[in-house]
């Protein structure tokens, strides 16, 4: 039953249009009636699918399908394992526990997406705001031969990776360390998470939060100004299945280049996509702050500021563009 469910989702999402009864049943190996049955079971979970008049089932809904995803990225080492949940407290807190729980100790490459987070974190211990069916939450687990030291670099090069892959939609940039911003709004950010002891790292898990429509009402008033989303910087609506399956695919290309040519080509791709390189900048740091000029990416993802006392390395903070310093 829960088979047919998934695969029936499965095709209408893969179709992006109509579907005959008589097509369906034919690749799900099942009667035209028994198609009927589960297509009305699943509007009866809430699902717009539309059957039109001679030309068959139509799903509008843009649903998260595993399965889906995980034909999308056959053979890759990202999504090797695609999990998709109705609700957790935060991808990156349950792929943790996924990936360091001995009896489930899940697989480098494991992807986990959902539809709701109930306690979604930031950078910066922020929450982060994830809306059932328009904002995109995943987290990849990832079992890298880095020491300790070079996992900094993974945000950088997941960055990039969003940045290019969402590039056919929308004239993006990335904003450090590793926001991705459409003129001045933040669409997308990472949360990237460690679990190591010196000298090994366990398992990092790379989290992902990209908003694909803004949320139904609108944004809250305190990111009304500051958000935006994929959708609105396309001009048209975007589906967040081609959103992640973009988006994995690139990372999958990019951190395979990364762990055989090293961070040069993702620090010089992060740079050319930075928003601020050779810019005045102001970097908030709890009470205080630091002017200077955006003038390099250190190999520890540190941004190198030419302030009036020199190159001063700032480790973390939040970047503000400035017309001067
Ligand atoms: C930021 O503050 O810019 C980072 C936001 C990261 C949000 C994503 S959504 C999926 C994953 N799960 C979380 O709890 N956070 C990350």
């Amino acid at each position: 039953m829960h088979a047919t469910r998934e695969a029936l989702l499965h095709q209408l999402s893969a179709a992006a249009g109509e579907l005959s009864g008589e097509r369906l049943a034919h690749m799900l190996g099942i009667s035209r009636t028994a198609v009927w049955k589960h297509v009305h079971a699943l509007q009866a979970e809430g699902l717009d699918i539309r059957a039109e008049r001679g030309r068959g089932y139509c799903l509008y809904d843009d649903v998260l399908v595993a399965s889906l995803l995980g034909e999308r990225l056959a053979g890759r080492r990202i999504g090797c394992r695609c999990l998709v949940m109705p609700e957790v407290d935060s991808t990156n807190s349950e792929l943790m526990r996924m990936a360091t729980d001995v009896a489930c100790a899940a697989a480098d490459g494991t992807v986990l997406l959902a539809e709701r987070q109930t306690r979604g974190r930031g950078r910066l211990q922020r929450n982060w705001l994830t809306t059932a069916g328009h904002s995109l939450a995943m987290s990849v687990l990832l079992r890298p031969p880095l020491a300790p030291t070079e996992v900094a670099q993974l945000p950088l090069l997941t960055a990039v990776a969003v940045q290019q892959a969402l590039q056919p939609f929308a004239q993006l940039s990335i904003k450090w360390p590793n926001d991705i911003l459409y003129e001045g709004r933040k669409l997308a950010g990472i949360l990237t998470e460690m679990r190591a002891e010196p000298g090994a790292v366990h398992a990092v898990v790379v989290g992902i939060g990209i908003n694909v429509r803004p949320p139904e009402g609108g944004w809250p008033a305190e990111l009304a100004a500051i958000a935006g989303d994929l959708s609105s910087a396309a001009g048209r609506t975007i589906r967040r299945m081609d959103v992640a399956s973009a988006v994995l695919l690139r990372l999958d290309a990019l951190y395979r280049e990364y762990l055989e040519h090293g961070f040069d080509v993702v620090r010089e791709a992060w740079w050319q996509a930075h928003a601020a390189c050779g810019k005045p900048v102001r970097v908030h740091q709890g009470t205080g702050y630091v002017d200077g000029i955006a003038e390099a990416l250190d190999a520890d993802g540190a941004l190198l500021l030419r302030t009036g006392s020199g190159l001063t390395r700032v480790v973390a903070g939040d970047l503000e563009l400035r017309e001067s310093i």
